[in-house]
């Protein structure tokens, strides 16, 4: 019967520098359930410019991931870097339906686009009338280079798969922060009105990765302000390796373990974690300079954490010291079961390293 058909599985595929993550999700009713999920690294080199390299190298490694995972699923999404991609609010007379649009769209992208239209994959959504004049419409163009979509898809397909879907890393992370929200210990209450100060309070999310963060600042699940910084935790790796005279890769085993020396917490942990503490000040003051903050009516009263970084012990205790606000690391899966072969300590343990694999896994069950 159609009302109860099953929606048909997806897996979530997010090629990330460090590493190929795995999430597959189900949901009945209001309740997700994680099905399948795995890590993989990638070894250095294989994506340049965040793309895969050799689409056969990077397919071999989604392949050992889904093994991993133990999912038989096929059908996935993907997601292109959020630096790749273009995108512009162009306004069009209102009475446009959407192949109007689309006829129209690419004249309007050679005028905003950097590149050849033969070049570039381009797609539009509707936001709405616009702000300016009722009888225009807000389109929103967002174009990629053919090569981001290309080998991206090249890499899922050498490792069996269909890609059915590519989506942009921020949106899907937008996407996963419904459950991140509601996985934190108020239920994401905080972001609603601070009364003691009259001030309605946002959420600062900070994604630390391998060699760049992101801050997005949020405004119930809506994203209203984001920057990327260059400092991520590959610097924790450098700063091993160099004062153990350690290999690269002996260096990143060393610090996950934390079995490294005698003095590592004190000399080099500890104070990594109050330098990226003030890197996250850093990153938050480019918000609290912005109109958006300035008018008096906001103030972030919650930090979120995900990524590598959120992955060091107490590194959210360190960040809530030194910046006064409160501080917690993210769990996609707080509230979800799981299936009997997903292995749930696992699971609780790499959670901050799969909020965008998770936003693209969702994608099938919106
Ligand atoms: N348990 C851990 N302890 C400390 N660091 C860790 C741990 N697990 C992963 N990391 C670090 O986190 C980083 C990878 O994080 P993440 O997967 O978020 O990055 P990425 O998305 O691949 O890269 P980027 O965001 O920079 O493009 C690596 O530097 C890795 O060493
Ligand atoms: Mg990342």
């Amino acid at each position: 019967m159609a009302l109860f058909k099953r929606k048909e599985p997806m897996l979530g595929i997010d090629i990330s520098p460090s590493a190929v993550k795995v999430v597959e999700l189900s949901r009945s009713g209001a309740r997700f359930r994680v099905e399948a999920f795995a890590i993989e690294p990638l070894g250095e080199g294989m994506l340049e410019d965040r793309n895969p390299v050799d689409p056969e190298a990077v397919g071999e490694v989604i392949k050992r991931a889904c093994r991993a995972a133990g999912t038989r699923t096929r059908r996935a999404a993907v997601a292109v870097p959020t630096s790749s991609v273009i995108t512009r609010t162009v306004p069009m007379p209102a009475e446009f339906t959407e192949s109007d649009i689309e006829v129209n769209i690419s004249i309007e992208a050679s005028q905003y686009i950097p590149y050849p239209t033969e070049e570039i994959y381009l797609d539009f959504e509707v936001k709405g009338h616009s702000q300016a004049s009722s009888e225009m419409q807000d389109v929103m163009l967002v174009a990629t280079r053919k090569e981001n979509v290309d080998s991206r898809e090249a890499a899922l397909k050498e490792a069996g798969l269909t890609p059915v879907v590519v989506d942009v890393e921020g949106y899907a992370l937008e996407n996963s922060l419904g459950l991140i929200m509601d996985s934190l210990p108020s239920g994401g209450e905080n972001s609603g009105l601070n009364l003691s100060k009259g001030r309605e309070g946002l959420t600062a999310l900070m994604d630390i990765g391998a060699s760049v963060s992101n801050l997005y600042i949020l405004q119930g699940n809506q994203t209203v302000f984001s920057r990327e910084q260059g400092f991520g935790c590959d610097q924790l790796t450098l700063r091993v390796a160099e004062a153990y005279g350690l290999s690269r890769e002996q260096a990143e085993r060393a610090k996950r373990s934390g079995q490294v020396a005698e003095d590592f917490a004190e000399t080099i942990l500890e104070p990594f974690k109050q330098m990226l503490a003030e890197q996250i000040g850093h990153t938050l003051q480019f918000f609290f300079s912005a109109d958006l903050y300035v008018s008096g009516r906001y103030t972030v009263n919650n930090i979120v954490l995900i990524g590598g970084g959120a992955m060091i012990m107490g590194l959210d205790r360190v960040v809530a010291d030194v910046l006064g606000i409160t501080t917690m690391v993210a769990n996609p899966f707080r509230n979800m079961g799981s299936a009997s072969r997903v292995n749930s300590s696992a699971l609780l343990r790499d959670a901050p390293l799969l909020a965008v694999a998770s936003g693209l896994a969702l994608r099938s069950l919106d």
